[in-house]
C-alpha cells in the first residue's frame, strides 16, 4: 500500500515505515480543497466531496501514469471514500482512454481491468439509495464489487457501517444483480453472411479515394466505404459501434505505444473513429480498445478509375 493525498499544502509524508516495500502506508484525502471548486465551507461539503473526489483522483492518477502496470505487485486499498462513484469512474475512464489513447499509450489494458486486479475499495461508506438499492449492486456488479470490495465499518466514526447491516445487504445485492458478463455476452453475435448481397458494388472513384483518404456510398441499403491502408484498399462499414460514427471519414494512421513520458509510432495502421477516437484494425474490423466491439469489413479493389467492394465476409470476421 501507498500513502496518497491531493494537495502539497496537506500533503502527508510517507513515514519511514512505509518506505519499506512491504508495509503498508495511508493518507487521508485534502481537508481543504474538496473538489474544483475552491476550499469547502461546510463539514457536510468536505464530507460529501471530499473523501469521493480524492479517492477517484487517486484511483485515475495510478492508472493514467502507468503506476499499477509498471509494478504489478503493488496492491492498493481505497478507504472511506464511497463506492456508488466507481462504476461510473471506470467506464469514463476506459472510455476516455480509448478516445485519447494517444495521450497515454502506455495503458495498454483497459484501465478497469488493471484497477480490478491492484485496487480494492472498502464499503463503508455505503450511500443509501432511497430505495434504488438494485440498482446501486446491478452497477457495482459491472465494476467488479465481487471481487473489489472489502468490508470496513469505520467504527468508532459517528458514519460507521454496522456490520450486521452491511453484510447482509452486500451478500443480497450482490445475489441479485446479474453477472456482467452475462448480459454483455448476449449483446454482440458474429456477422453472418447476407446470400443476396454478393458480387463486386461501386463505391466511388479511385480519384476521391487518392485525394479525401476514403469514398464512401450506400449500397443494397447499407452505408459503406473504401479507405487506403498502406497501399491495400480495405471495405469498410460507414457506422462505428460505439456510437455509430462515421468511420469510413476518419484518419488511418500508425497505432502509437509508449512508456510514461514517451510516446513511439508503431508499425500497425489502424483506422480511428473521428467521433471519439476508437480505433480498429482495417483488415479483421477488431477493436482494438474493446474486444467485444467490431465493425464489418469487406474485400475492396480497384478497376480501372473505380472503387469497389464486395459483401462476401471476410472469413476472419466469422
Ligand atoms: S469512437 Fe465513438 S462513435 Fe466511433
Amino acid at each position: 500500500m501507498v500513502s496518497l493525498a491531493t494537495s502539497e499544502s496537506s500533503r502527508p509524508r510517507p513515514s519511514s515505515a512505509c518506505r519499506s516495500r512491504s508495509t503498508p502506508g495511508r493518507g487521508d484525502g485534502d481537508r481543504g480543497a474538496a473538489g474544483g471548486a475552491g476550499p469547502v465551507t461546510f463539514y457536510i461539503e468536505w464530507h460529501t466531496l471530499g473523501s469521493a473526489c480524492s479517492t477517484m483522483a487517486h484511483l485515475v492518477s495510478l492508472r493514467v501514469h502507468g503506476t499499477l502496470e509498471r509494478l504489478p505487485s503493488l496492491k492498493v486499498l481505497l478507504i472511506e471514500g464511497g463506492i456508488a462513484w466507481l462504476p461510473g469512474t471506470l467506464w469514463r475512464l476506459d472510455t476516455n482512454r480509448r478516445a485519447l489513447r494517444s495521450d497515454t499509450p502506455w495503458l495498454e489494458h483497459k484501465p478497469s481491468e488493471v484497477a480490478r486486479e491492484q485496487v480494492r475499495f472498502s464499503t463503508q461508506p455505503l450511500e443509501h439509495t432511497d430505495g434504488h438499492d438494485k440498482l446501486l449492486w446491478e452497477m457495482l456488479e459491472a465494476a467488479g464489487a465481487r471481487d473489489v470490495l472489502c468490508f470496513a465499518s469505520d467504527y468508532p466514526h459517528w458514519d460507521f457501517d454496522d456490520p450486521a447491516f452491511m453484510l447482509k445487504a452486500a451478500a443480497r445485492g450482490l445475489a441479485r444483480a446479474r453477472p456482467a458478463q452475462e448480459r454483455r455476452g448476449a449483446l454482440w453475435r458474429a456477422p453472418r453472411p447476407r446470400r443476396h448481397m454478393s458480387g463486386w458494388h461501386d463505391v466511388g472513384s479511385l480519384a476521391d479515394l487518392e485525394r479525401d483518404g476514403h469514398v464512401v456510398a450506400r449500397v443494397e441499403g447499407r452505408e459503406v466505404g473504401v479507405v487506403a491502408v498502406g497501399g491495400e484498399l480495405r471495405g469498410v462499414r460507414n457506422r462505428c459501434p460505439h456510437r455509430g460514427g462515421l468511420l469510413c471519414l476518419g484518419t488511418v494512421e500508425h497505432r502509437v505505444i509508449g512508456v510514461p513520458g514517451g510516446y513511439d509510432l508503431t508499425d500497425q495502421l489502424v483506422l480511428r473513429c473521428p467521433w471519439h477516437g476508437w480505433e480498429f484494425d482495417p483488415v479483421t474490423g477488431a477493436c482494438l480498445d474493446d474486444p467485444a466491439l467490431r465493425v464489418a469489413v469487406y474485400p475492396a479493389k480497384d478497376v480501372g478509375e473505380r472503387v469497389s467492394l464486395t459483401y462476401e465476409v471476410v472469413p476472419s470476421t466469422l
